[in-house]
């Protein structure tokens, strides 16, 4: 069985009269310790579909299994559990805790779990050992990023859930986050999506998803997966 399968899995979002499904009838598998990108245009459904693999919103129908579980079927409380001990999640927009620095928004998510690495060892392999003292505010909106990608890394999560993790990013600190995501498919054994519209990213990947217009048009398999000192854009 693979660590993740979508089956039928569609999301339906109400606004007033009218309906949208953000996600159609998506179906997909992600193995153990891969490293996945789900690549599409703005709007395609991305941000949905990877929001419900981490157990932050539920899906209108269909099946989400990780690890032999129907998270789909989880009470908010069982959800709640998934996301703080199997899951690392990177948002679009960072969600740093305001009032804390960024050690201490680090240490806040690697506090609730035991395997976790060190915050400060994990902020200077993003490249922010001079600013750990800093808050959000005081940082760019990439510094920013690398915190929450720091936050969800040191937590050794058994799935790490990235939605456009270089976004933000300049070329060269761009693939240094990628190399530390891809370390921790290949090194740490961590299951690995990574949600971009950026279609350079993809050849990193051991699979691609493409999706569309809110369902998955094609699947990529890649068994040999290009070098990240290889990838332009
Ligand atoms: N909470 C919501 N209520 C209503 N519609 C929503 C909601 N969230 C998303 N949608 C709609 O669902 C569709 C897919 O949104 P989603 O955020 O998943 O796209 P995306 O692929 O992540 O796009 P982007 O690359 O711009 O982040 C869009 O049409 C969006 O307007
Ligand atoms: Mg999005």
């Amino acid at each position: 069985m693979s660590y993740i399968e979508v089956i039928h899995e569609t999301k339906r979002y109400k606004t007033g009269d009218t309906v949208i499904a953000a996600n159609n009838d998506v179906n997909f598998t992600v193995e153990r310790g891969e490293l996945a990108v789900i690549l599409g245009a703005s709007g395609a459904g991305k941000s949905t579909m990877l929001n419900i693999l981490g157990g932050m919103d539920t899906c209108s129908e269909g099946q989400v299994i990780i690890d032999g579980h129907d998270i789909a079927q989880y009470s908010a409380k069982e959800r709640v559990t998934y996301r703080r001990h199997d899951v690392g999640f990177v948002f679009q927009f960072y969600n740093l805790v305001p009032s804390l620095t960024a050690r201490e928004n680090v240490e806040l998510a690697s506090q609730i779990v035991q395997d976790s690495a060190d915050p400060t060892e994990t902020l200077i392999s993003v490249g922010l050992g001079k600013r750990l003292d800093s808050f959000p505010a005081q940082l760019s909106g990439g510094e920013q990023q690398r915190v929450a990608i720091a936050r969800a890394v040191a937590k050794n999560p058994k799935i790490l859930l990235c939605d456009e993790p270089t976004g933000a990013l300049d070329y060269n600190t761009g693939k240094q986050v990628l190399r530390i995501l891809q370390d921790m498919s290949r090194v740490h054994g961590a299951t690995v999506v990574i949600v971009t519209h950026n279609a350079a990213i993809a050849p990193i990947a051991d699979r691609v998803i493409h999706m569309h217009d809110a369902r998955v048009q094609r699947i990529e398999e890649n068994a040999n997966p290009t070098d990240i000192d290889d990838i332009e854009w």
